[in-house]
């Protein structure tokens, strides 16, 4: 038996994944880039009993550490991840696996990203594969969730179109390159109405799609690129304010139309504007939802989450930063915490 523990950080996309040429294989239509996050992270716990033929389990964790049996739709697409990647190394046996987000669920922030990083990352290793970084960014991506392929590196990731998309993520920086905070300004709690693989699959009906392709296979990926490169935050936060815009602009452009914002996004956004008039520097973005994480550097952070805490409908302000890569320890801990 062998049994481990993965910690992954969740990420925010400087340039976005949106619109599959194939979803089932997961090609994007364009490179994206990334930074890793610290707080926002999955925690899963698996053990592999080679040999053993009774069904998998599937726990969540809670933060007291008692278990219960996750749902139907999570645990399919967990359960299948599994048998892929015991498919993959050719190996048979029995998985059972308890994870947790260090942030709350309700909190409306995406965790396929960190969630299926951290499950590839604990089934590899409890498999004893030994992969590279690349393999595990492949393998992470075949969950579905294709953003998790970049959360296997920690720091600044970007996800190319070579062999269009599937060579996976690579790491183009790590986390002691650049410290950047990302303020997630909490707007809605509830789980998104229009999952982002609905959105992927509507995205080419938008009328703007193909010229959204121009600009971010373009300038905008290599504005953002220099800007990580030279450390640039005055260069980087207008083209990830752009780049978030242009997505939800396709979004909302798509048939049938998808609209994530709430009231209170916009009320963030514009909040970030005026900050911004008043010497603070922040830029927005937002994934597939209403909440806004608003980069920042570590000077400007405490003003501005102390401003942005005061808009009418916040709910919170999570502070994360720039994050390292997936960590690994021996040993099923949130298995034996909830006495399995
Ligand atoms: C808007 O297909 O990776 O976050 O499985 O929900 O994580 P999930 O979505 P995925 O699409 C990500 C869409 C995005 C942009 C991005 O992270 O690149």
């Amino acid at each position: 038996m062998s049994s481990v523990t993965v910690e992954s950080g969740s990420n925010i996309a400087f340039i976005k994944y949106w619109g599959a040429r194939d979803l089932e294989r997961v090609v994007p239509f364009n490179a994206s880039l990334s930074m890793t996050l610290d707080t926002c992270r999955s925690i899963c716990s698996l053990e592999f009993r080679e040999g053993e033929t009774t069904a998998d389990e599937v726990w969540l964790a809670a933060s007291d550490g008692s278990l219960r049996r996750a749902d139907e739709a999570f645990s399919g697409r967990v359960l299948r991840q599994l048998d892929r990647l015991r498919d993959h190394f050719g190996k048979s046996g029995r998985m059972v696996m308890a994870t947790r987000n260090t942030f709350p669920s309700s909190a409306g922030i995406a965790s396929s990203a960190s969630g299926f990083s951290a499950l590839t990352v604990a089934a590899t290793s409890a498999l004893g594969a030994d992969c590279s970084g690349a393999e595990l960014s492949r393998l992470a991506m075949l969950s579905g969730s294709g953003s998790a392929s970049r959360s296997v590196f920690g720091g600044y990731v970007e996800w190319s179109d070579r062999d269009e998309g599937q060579a996976g993520a690579e790491p183009l920086r790590d986390e002691s390159w650049w410290t950047l905070h990302d303020l997630i300004v909490v707007v809605d709690t509830e789980p998104k109405e229009v999952s982002s693989r609905d959105g992927h699959r509507r995205a080419t009906s938008s009328p703007y799609f193909e010229q959204r392709l121009r600009d971010v296979r373009g300038r905008r990926m290599r504005a953002a690129l220099r800007a990580v490169e030279e450390r640039d935050f005055a260069a980087l936060g207008p083209v990830i304010e752009e780049e978030a815009i242009d997505m939800h602009l396709i979004a909302m452009s798509s048939s049938p139309p998808i609209f994530y914002w709430k009231p209170a996004t916009l009320a963030v956004l514009d909040a970030v504007r005026r900050a911004r008039g008043d010497g603070l520097a922040g830029w927005s973005t937002l994934d597939a939802g209403a909440n806004v994480h608003v980069l920042c550097e570590p000077q400007t952070s405490d003003a501005l989450a102390s401003r942005l805490e005061a808009v009418d409908g916040v709910v919170e302000v999570i502070r994360d930063r720039t994050g390292g890569p997936p960590v690994v320890r021996q040993g099923a801990e949130l298995l034996e915490r909830g006495g399995l």
